[in-house]
Parts: structure tokens; sequence; C-alpha cells
């Protein structure tokens, strides 16, 4: 059957409000003030969609807002950059989730109000929403209650309706890290958490240990490790790639999801791992050379001409 769309992404939505050029850490109490202010799409899973649709996927995103100002910027900002909104819905039992970041000299503080995305249930993504995408992507698994309860059903049904699928785990505020992989991972094609989420996973003390204990899985399992670059367990034998040096970093939001969004573009026209760990250090690496988790994502036109001109590659 002709799919509509290339990827389902399920996620959580909220929008980041960030504080810049503050002149001290505020006291209990007390007010300072901020010299400048932005408020952008902050989802790892949105940032995700956003660029593997301006690299060229089609993409439709499962979430959940609330009825407020802060919806609509996040479904204008994806509808922007192409992404289909029609599988978004809202609630009126919660607000939309936000993230107020202070941004205070190389260091920052962050608070999240989780929101509408903590409602997100395995019933919002019926069989129906499924069969219209031939691929599953799940991000930040941690930040959804809702989705974690039935993580391992919702892959499950995914790769019973033939989708090949991915997650990206992201980061436990909790820090108990309660994911059983070896449940989880038979559904899973690609696995990508970062070095220090897999220590946690793994529950193990350093690198090589969290190296050696992804080799037990079959599927592909791909442990990002910042300017270091990236490893690929494909299943049989272990691939690093180096980092794209890139001596002028903007900042790494997002450098993540963007890898990601570059790993499984490729992974979605069949590339090899080689191939897509390749394109998903590139990808990662344009995103460190603008703010913010989008803004080297802008349109196709723009990562290309980053790509050659930053990290001479050319596609
Ligand atoms: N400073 C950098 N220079 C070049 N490439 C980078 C840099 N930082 C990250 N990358 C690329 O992006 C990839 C992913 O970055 P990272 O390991 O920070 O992921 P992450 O911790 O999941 O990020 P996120 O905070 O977005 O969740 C790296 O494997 C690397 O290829
Ligand atoms: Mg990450």
């Amino acid at each position: 059957m002709e799919k509509r769309f290339d990827v389902l992404v399920v996620g959580e939505l909220n929008v980041d409000l960030i504080l810049n050029t503050i002149d001290k850490f505020p006291e209990m109490g007390k007010e300072v003030l901020a010299q400048q202010m932005t408020l952008t799409l902050g989802s790892s899973s949105a940032i995700f969609a956003s660029n593997l649709s301006t690299l060229g996927a089609s993409v439709t995103y499962a979430g959940k807002l609330g009825y407020d100002n802060f919806g609509e910027h996040i479904l204008s900002s994806l509808k922007a950059k192409g992404v289909d909104t029609g599988n978004i819905m809202h609630t009126t039992t919660h607000s939309t989730g936000a993230t107020i970041i202070l941004n205070f000299s190389e260091d920052r503080a962050m608070v999240t109000y989780p929101g509408a995305m903590s409602a997100l249930a395995l019933v919002d993504v019926p069989e129906a929403k499924m069969k219209q995408a031939r691929h599953l992507h799940v991000s930040s698994v941690f930040l959804q209650p809702g989705i974690r309860k039935d993580i391992v059903a919702l892959f499950q049904r995914a790769k019973a309706l033939g989708l090949t699928t991915s997650i990206d785990p992201q980061w436990d505020p909790s820090e108990t890290w309660d994911l059983d992989l070896k449940a989880l991972l038979p559904f899973v094609d690609v696995f990508l958490p970062n070095a220090v989420e897999l220590k946690a996973l793994a529950r193990v003390n350093n690198l090589p240990e969290a190296l050696e204990y992804v080799r037990q899985f079959d599927g592909a399992f791909v442990v990002k490790n910042g300017s270091e670059g990236a490893y690929l367990w494909d299943g049989k034998s272990m691939h690093h790639q180096r980092a794209f040096l890139n001596t002028q970093v903007v900042d790494s939001i997002g450098a993540g999801d963007s890898f990601d969004a570059g790993f499984i573009y490729k992974f979605l026209q069949h590339k090899s791992w080689q191939e897509c760990l390749e394109f998903g250090a590139l990808t990662g690496a344009v995103n460190t050379t603008r703010h913010g988790g989008t803004g080297a994502f802008e349109d196709l036109n723009l990562v290309k001409t980053i790509a050659a001109s930053t990290f001479n590659y050319t596609f």
C-alpha cells in the first residue's frame, strides 16, 4: 500500500522560552533583568521532525497540546517546516508544555512544565494513524509517562504493521532509568541514545563497558558522544564515526536530534550503516553552527551551504 508519510513521530511538544544575557542569577524574592528573549519550538521530537522534513522526508506528528498561544506557536512552527500536524491533538486538562531557560554566562538553569505532553497515551496512536507511515520514531520517552507505560506495545504494534522503527530515549529527569531494553529492543530497528544515557540505562560506569553491553543486541545501536563522534553496533560489528570538526560552535542544543534526523533520512533510503552514520554526524555538526536546534535547518539550501562551506561536504 502506498504510504502517505515516510515517518510518524510520536513525541512531546513544548516551547522554549530562552532568557539571555541576564545580569546575575536571580535570588529568591528578588528580580533581575534579561537583555534578550527568544520563544522557539523546544521539544527534542519536534526538532527531529522539523529537521528531517527540511532534509526532504515527509513527516507527520502525533502529540498533544493545550488550547493556548504556546500550542498555536508550536503548530505554526511545525507547519512552516512542512511537518504534517493533522495527528496532533488538543486537551482541555493541561496547558501546552514549556521550558523556561535562563542562560547565564556559559551555564544555564531550566524549569520544564510538561503539561499536555504527559497526557499522550497509546490510545492516541491507533493503528489507522500508524498505517499512514512507513517508519515510527519516538523521542524523550521519560518525559511522556503515558507513552512510556506502553512503549513496548507501541513498538510491537508498529512492527506488526510493517513499519521500521527508531527511538532516542533522551535524558530521564528522575534518573531512575526505568526502561526495559531487553523487552523493547527486539521491536526497535535503530536505538539512538547518547553515551551518558546509555551508561545510565545499562547501569555501567564507563563507555567501554557500555559499548560491550550493546553487543548482546541484534538491531542497530547508535551511541552519540558529542564532539568525539558516534559509535554504531550493527548487530555484527562496531563502527566509529569521528565528528566533523567545528572550531566555532555556536551551541549544541539539538545536535543529537539533528544527528538522528540525518541518520534516519539515510536509513529510509536503505543506505549502508556507514553512510547513515556519516550523514548523521554531518547533520549533528551542521546543527552546531547556528543557534538552537533548528537554526541551521531553515531550508535545505542552507544545510547544503553550511555542509560545503564549513565541513567541505557536498550532497
Ligand atoms: N561540537 C561538535 N562538533 C561537531 N559535531 C558535533 C558536536 N557536538 C555534537 N556533534 C555531532 O552531533 C552528534 C550528536 O551530539 P551529542 O552527542 O551531543 O547528542 P545528544 O547528547 O543526544 O544531544 P542532544 O542534547 O541534542 O540530545 C555527535 O555524535 C556528533 O556527530
Ligand atoms: Mg539526545
